[in-house]
Formats: structure tokens, sequence, C-alpha cells
């Protein structure tokens, strides 16, 4: 860690609030083996830049090709809790994306939502991006 993140009496986080708060109560994580509802969708990638995996369930609506359930599960880092956690709330959110409009989705809208991530950890919020983007071509197949 560089002196300009150490403080006086303790060492300031080099996280946004965004980040933290993503990463300390993340929303639409499975903690148990899978999600308790029958996904329409799964997407499964893993990071050639550390090894860590991620998983992604969808469920959409067959009318209006909303997203109406994203869950994931991971073993990455605090940075691909958070962004994914975060992609997990924007593909859902207000309705849910089309599954057209989550096509369109990148990292960069994710990180700006999340106020950014230090640069050597940007790989780690294109997993959950990744992951979906596997759901969504699984769920296109169907
Ligand atoms: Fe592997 Fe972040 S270091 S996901």
């Amino acid at each position: 860690m560089s002196k300009a993140n150490i403080k006086k009496g303790g060492v300031e986080w080099v996280y946004s609030d965004q980040v933290k708060d993503h990463f300390f109560n993340p929303r639409n994580i499975v903690l148990e083996e899978k999600p308790r509802f029958k996904p329409d969708g799964m997407g499964k990638v893993g990071s050639p830049a550390c090894g860590d995996v991620m998983k992604v369930w969808i469920k959409v609506d067959p009318k209006t090709r909303k997203i109406t359930k994203c869950k994931w599960q991971t073993f990455g880092c605090a940075s691909a809790i958070a962004s994914t956690s975060m992609m997990s709330v924007m593909v859902t959110e207000k309705g849910g994306m089309t599954i057209e409009e989550a096509k369109k989705l990148t990292p960069q809208k994710i990180l700006k939502r999340l106020h950014g991530l230090p640069p050597f950890k940007v790989h780690c919020s294109v997993l959950g991006d990744q992951a979906i983007k596997e759901a969504i071509k699984a769920y296109e197949k169907k």
C-alpha cells in the first residue's frame, strides 16, 4: 500500500463507499450450492489473471424478455463480489433490463456506478459481466 493511502492513526481504504457497501452486503449472492429457482440461463467464467471463478444465473420473463432475477456466486475477491453485486442490481432494478439492454452492459458502466476500483483490480470487475453474457447466451440457446 502506498504512503498516499496511509492516514495518521490507521489505513485508509482504497475502495469507494459503494464498493465497500456491496462487498459487505452483497446483493443477490447465492450462498447455497445453487439458487432456489429454476434458472433460464447459467453462465460460468474464470479469470485468466487470477484463476477465480464466477457463476451467474438468470430468470427471464418470456413475454417481456426482461431479467427478473440475477443471482451469482464466486470464489473471487472483494472487487469481484462488489462489482457482480452491482451488476446484479443494475440488470434487475426498475423492473429489469431486457435481454437486449443487458447485452449492452459493460464493465465500465458497472465501475461508474461503483465509483471506480483500483486499477490493478479492474480485471475482477469483468467477471460478473462476462458470466451474465454467458447466461444470456445459454438462455437464447433454449
Ligand atoms: Fe481474482 Fe479479484 S483477484 S477476482
